[in-house]
């Protein structure tokens, strides 16, 4: 206890001065025009700056990892070195330290050593939970259910800060119209606005409405920007996009994370049009800081500084650095080049010290509004961490999210939901009794083995009276990633050609009343550095398939994956797809609790599915181009072997029950561009269950001074109703929903027709128009 207190006397003595300076509110603050800085906060934090020396203030501007779990070429510094900076007070930030021991370790370092102990800052990558793990993140998108998003982000910044971390880098908001990138995993799928409230969700279950709280963390906003448009949906590639396209379709979700006070983004490997977003001054200070007058601080992606030499925009490490500095990039993030040659740099006057106060300022204020300067320990709390994680409460949770986030893709002859009293079922496929696939990749602490499988699922809903057969028939990877393997140094193969196991799996499905079959993708098939030209099945799962199919009709695919596969096969002679992506801790309860019918599902697709891999990047919200229309004829925009229809489209998601939409009505048919339109619409829930809907607004802008999409989602509501019974539901269109970067680069409402729509998908049909008069 007194090592502690004494740990703390420079600190109380900082404290102290920062009272005696009064009203030395920095002039970064006049330039950004902010007014919602935290006026004693801002004096607090200029307090500290003023006693900065320039090694320590670019110090507050460096990351470093811990040794494990890289998510990038590892550094090439050694421990020594990091300990060695630490001592000199010259590291703002730590990456995966993961543990309240370790992190008060090293967290004293600097308290004991350092000349002014200001705390570190510690981060790690819970993307979907941290112990606990629920849905991938486009999974959960699928759930379209705000509460329960926003629900499982806070859960897992109450197990995350139990573990001593403070800065989560989430959440990922990049739009993500390509199958091929396996990062679509880790967002809301291909629509701005599903992003956009998803995003906003999530940080505001990761950040409450007090940093200060230990159950909150700082959230991040990635990867400014544009990441998610890469070229052939390789990861880290060019991105060829237009400002149209980036600020009506890339920008918002980050726009909205801005405003709802996300704490950090974090910047992006890709170009844009010759310019890496590491190095975009546009991006990160006219748009970002000055436009939309954010205060928080913009960390690099891992040595995405230093790859600006790769990508042949900077000379050397110094040009490097000089770059990103003046373009907006606060933290360095693992290139090592702001140590190396921010104050060379400074010296020579290429990089102002005032520039770098800026960046510091920001990294301090987070410091402030996190608690670290009273208590640089307040996260490190022993009994926190051996009771706030994983608890019984928590997985309750996330079953909850998983079961919201299945949809239901087709069930042509009522095969589900599943009778408990059935005499024989079997349960087939690689990933049946997979305990790991399951928590999917970017799993934080979860740990190895721990979901529930799908067979295990099975048996718990059913009774003892129900034969169970289990045949794995196939195994997908070669070969199997071991607990405590690094999935970025041991990368697996997904194409295991072994067909053993078949037969025996033929067996097991001959003699079962019907088949649930799990199959799809391994967990590390998405994720980072996960791209891939195939999206189908991998191995000989379509072989197993076809081989079980031929003896049992009675087939429900128990589809995982992390990105919309090509299953056209399965589409067109299964009765029964489940989607389940990777549901996490309580997946095979979820999937069970869905298939036995205790939860009606109630999941819609956040991204299209295609009929192949050749339609890919697809999206529901594309532009009509000049020849939309076959006309008989092959010139028009389509393919020529394919409907260039998806497979199953973006919204789309079946229940077992059935809704019906009629008289959509629109309470006036013209508006000014200020104007206000109401819309309602009824449905009615025509089958025998009661069951949840996603209730869908589309707008189309027929003609604009800018091409626009032929469908955009403005807006949605997901409700209850009860069989039998009719709801109203109502929505408002406002300029807000209407406006649009138009060719004069401002946000505006352009006069002219508009088409509405509403309904359970993309495909609604009911369609209204008005009009925006002049
Ligand atoms: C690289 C990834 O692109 C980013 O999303 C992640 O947060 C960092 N590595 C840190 O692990």
């Amino acid at each position: 206890m007194l090592k502690k207190n004494l740990l703390f006397i420079p600190i109380l003595l900082i404290a102290i001065i920062l009272s005696c300076i009064e009203n030395h509110i920095s002039d970064e603050k006049t330039v950004n025009g902010s007014s919602n800085l935290d006026k004693e906060i801002e004096k607090k934090v200029d307090s500290v700056l003023n006693l900065m020396q320039l090694n320590e203030k670019i110090g507050q501007l460096v990351q470093y990892s811990g040794k494990w779990n890289a998510t990038g070429p590892s550094s090439s510094k050694s421990d020594q070195y990091k300990l060695d900076k630490l001592k000199k007070g010259e590291v703002g930030s730590m990456l995966n330290i993961t543990s309240v021991a370790s992190i008060r370790e090293t967290q004293k370092i600097v308290m004991e050593h350092s000349r002014l102990k200001i705390p570190l800052i510690f981060a790690y990558d819970v993307i979907h939970g941290y112990k606990t793990i629920f849905p991938i993140p486009l999974g959960e998108s699928a759930s379209w259910d705000l509460d329960i998003i926003k629900q499982t982000a806070s859960v897992a910044a109450k197990e995350t800060a139990a573990s001593g971390i403070q800065w989560t880098f989430a959440p990922m908001v990049d739009i993500s119209r390509d199958a091929r990138w396996g990062r679509i995993m880790e967002g809301a799928g291909e629509d701005t606005y599903l992003n956009t409230v998803v995003g906003v969700a999530r940080i505001q279950g990761f950040q409450g409405n007090d940093l200060s709280k230990t159950n909150t963390i700082a959230a991040c906003a990635k990867h400014f920007a544009g990441y998610g448009f890469a070229e052939a949906g390789r990861d880290y590639n060019t991105v060829n996009i237009g400002d149209n396209e980036l600020h009506n379709t890339i920008l918002p979700p980050f726009k909205a994370a801005a405003e709802a006070g996300v704490a950090t983004f974090m910047n992006s490997f890709n170009e844009i049009d010759g310019i890496p977003s590491t190095g975009n001054k546009v991006l990160q200070r006219e748009i970002l800081k000055s436009g939309w007058n954010w205060n928080g601080f913009v960390v690099s992606d891992w040595g995405s500084i230093k790859e600006m030499i790769a990508h042949g925009y900077a000379e050397d490490n110094k040009h490097a650095a000089e770059i990103a500095l003046n373009a907006g990039s606060d933290m360095d993030m693992e290139s090592y080049v702001y140590e190396a040659h921010l104050e060379d740099l400074v010296n020579e006057e290429k990089v102002s010290e005032q520039l770098i106060d800026d960046s510091v300022r920001r990294v301090l204020r987070l410091k402030f509004e996190l608690g670290l300067f009273d208590d640089p320990f307040k996260y490190c709390n022993d009994e926190r961490e051996e009771t706030e994680i994983y608890t019984e409460e928590h997985l309750a949770i996330a079953r909850d999210g998983a079961k919201k986030s299945i949809v239901l893709l087709k069930n042509e002859t009522n095969l589900l939901p599943l009778s408990k009293n059935l005499k024989s079922i079997a349960v087939i496929g690689p990933l049946a009794d997979d305990k790991d696939t399951p928590l999917g990749n970017w799993r934080a602490k979860g740990e190895y083995n721990s979901a529930v499988s799908v067979l295990e699922g099975v048996k718990h809903a059913v009774g003892e009276h129900t034969k169970i057969y289990y045949e794995k028939g196939a195994e997908l990877t070669i070969p199997t990633l071991k607990s405590g393997q690094n999935q970025f140094l041991h990368p697996l193969k997904f194409n295991n050609s072994d067909t053993s196991g078949i037969p025996a799996a033929v067996e097991a499905a001959k003699k079962a009343e019907v088949v649930i079959m799990a199959i799809g993708e391994n967990a590390y098939q998405t994720g980072e550095g996960r791209s891939q030209t195939e999206i189908g099945f991998f191995g000989v799962q379509q072989q197993l398939l076809e081989a079980v199919y031929a003896v049992n009709k009675n087939v429900i695919i128990v589809l995982m994956n992390g990105r919309p596969m090509d299953i056209s096969w399965a589409a067109n002679h299964m009765p029964s797809i489940l989607e389940c992506w990777f549901l996490g801790s309580e997946s095979g309860n979820a999937i069970a609790d869905v298939m036995f019918g205790d939860y009606n599902p109630s999941g819609k697709l956040p991204v299209s599915f295609p009929r192949s891999v050749g339609q890919e990047p697809l999206y529901y919200n594309q532009k009509n181009t000049g020849r939309p229309y076959s006309q008989k004829h092959v010139t028009f925009s389509g393919y020529t072997d394919s409907p260039k229809t998806p497979l199953y489209p973006f919204g789309y998601g079946l229940s077992y029950t059935t809704f019906e939409y009629e008289n959509l009505k629109l309470d006036k048919s013209e508006i000014s561009r200020s104007g206000e339109i109401k819309v309602s619409i009824e449905i009615t829930n025509t089958g025998y269950r009661d069951g949840e809907e996603v209730v869908q607004l589309y707008i189309r802008d027929l003609f604009g001074s800018l091409t626009r999409p032929i469908k955009e989602l403005k807006d949605f509501k997901k409700l209850m109703i009860k069989a039998g019974e009719t709801k109203i539901v109502n929505f408002t269109i406002n300029a807000e929903k209407l406006k649009f970067y138009t060719v004069n680069k401002k946000w505006e409402v352009e006069p002219g027709d508009f088409n509405v729509w509403v309904g359970g998908d993309s495909n609604a049909t009911l369609k209204a128009t008005f009009t925006v008069l002049e």
